[in-house]
């Protein structure tokens, strides 16, 4: 048989077998809910009128750890997928493997260096090259309540550990369960890096980012278990094994007051048509105002030789300010770039992109924890064992401290 024959005959097999041609991505991703979804089809359509094709590899479970698992299984078998959603240390460590492609050619006829913030090109370049495009700005140090629950408290929005106990205790008196949780080791991870922030900035670096023993096992450490504690107390009974898409729905249909989580809480809450301000109230953790512990969804692209026409493709849009206003203002997120306006963006998002602005300028931004973006995942498996087991009841709170040097000790 000739060549190209040959060739063509293989090419039909691949689209039969339903595999991506040159000009389709196949993404792997964790956006499986109904406000990732909406979020990801702004991306899949914007890619659709480019004619780059989209093959779907989605693995649910938030926060990504179980598509971190299948990611792993792809790469050994030889078959990386073309982009795969990533978080943080995760982009570091894969790039260290020697198996990512190189955006330099992108990145610089799109002049990502000017308007992406240091703190995200930190993880989107690996030996000074980029290797990752930046979707979006996620902050983990939000309170998303129910605004005829917290009405009914009779208190109003909670600006210190001591209001947001009052105010739970109110819900709970009333009938309510105060607190919507999962019970997934990164929903708790999410508890716990606003928890600690609560404790000071400087508590919160010299802890979860340079993970100075004295930090991890010390006084405030133990006062950061004992408030994990009270949380749990505030907890219902059926947390165990619950999504976080499913508390968010608890908030929002008034079975419960309120949820501790990241931005992407928010893209739930528009998808069932409330309206912030009027249904729910968007909050900073109580006594982590101004200071903001941040994460941020890139897209990763594996080497694929020669075939980089599609990346470079998907690169670019996600990168395309007209774009990162259309997705982010679904995806509750803000903006990866310094150059898009705020006008589409309601006012949580508003209040998302101000916060982010003065928490950068003020040395008071800090990679989360629970995602990815404060410690490689091997240490943040270990701090989310020990937070988890605490949550659960199997240590008490000097006893937390105590395992946590421990854990964290026996990764480095
Ligand atoms: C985060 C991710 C968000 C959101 C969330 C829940 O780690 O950055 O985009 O998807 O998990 O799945």
């Amino acid at each position: 048989m000739k060549l190209t024959k040959l060739m063509a005959t293989a090419a039909i097999g691949a689209v039969l077998a339903g595999a991506s041609s040159a000009e389709d991505v196949e993404v792997l991703h964790w956006w499986t809910s109904g406000g990732e979804a909406a979020a990801l089809n702004v991306l899949k359509e914007d890619l659709a009128a480019q004619g780059i094709g989209w093959v779907d590899m989605p693995v649910a479970g938030g926060g990504g750890e179980a598509a971190m698992t299948t990611l792993r299984a792809r790469v050994t078998a030889g078959d990386a997928p073309t982009a795969v959603q990533m978080l943080g240390f995760d982009i570091k460590d894969w790039a260290a493997e020697g198996v990512l492609g190189n955006l330099n050619e992108v990145a610089e006829v799109e002049g990502w260096d000017a308007v992406v913030p240091e703190a995200l090109q930190f993880f989107s370049k690996y030996d000074g090259n980029w290797i990752a495009a930046p979707v979006n700005v996620h902050s983990t140090n939000w309170v998303w309540m129910n605004k005829s629950v917290l009405d009914a408290t009779g208190l109003g929005e909670p600006t210190s550990w001591e209001e947001f106990i009052a105010v739970l205790d109110a819900m709970k008196a009333n009938g309510v369960t105060p607190l919507a949780h999962g019970g997934q080791a990164w929903q708790d991870g999410t508890l716990f890096d606003a928890v600690v922030l609560g404790l000071g900035d400087d508590f919160y670096k010299s802890a979860l980012i340079d993970l100075d023993p004295d930090a991890l096992g010390g006084d405030k450490m133990v006062e950061a278990f004992e408030r994990m504690a009270v949380l749990r107390s505030y907890v219902d009974d059926n947390f165990s094994g619950r999504d976080w898409n499913l508390a968010s729905a608890m908030v929002i249909n008034g079975e419960a007051g309120a949820q501790m989580m990241g931005d992407w809480a928010k893209g739930e809450f528009l998808r069932a048509d409330q309206v912030p301000g009027e249904d729910f109230v968007c909050i900073r953790f109580p006594g982590t105002q101004g200071a903001v512990t941040f994460n941020s969804d890139q897209f990763v692209m594996f080497d694929v030789g020669e075939n980089t026409t599609a990346q470079y493709a998907m690169a670019k849009a996600v990168m395309d300010p007209v774009f990162q206003s259309a997705f982010n203002v679904v995806k509750g997120s803000v903006p990866a770039r310094t150059d898009v306006p705020n006008t589409d963006f309601d006012d949580c998002g508003k209040k998302g992109m101000a916060d982010l602005a003065d928490a950068s300028a003020n040395g008071r931004l800090f990679g989360s924890m629970a995602h990815g973006h404060s410690v490689p995942a091997a240490v943040k498996n270990a701090i989310y064992d020990v937070v988890t087991a605490h949550f659960n009841g199997e240590f008490d709170a000097q006893t937390a401290a105590e395992e946590l040097v421990n854990a964290v000790e026996s990764t480095l």
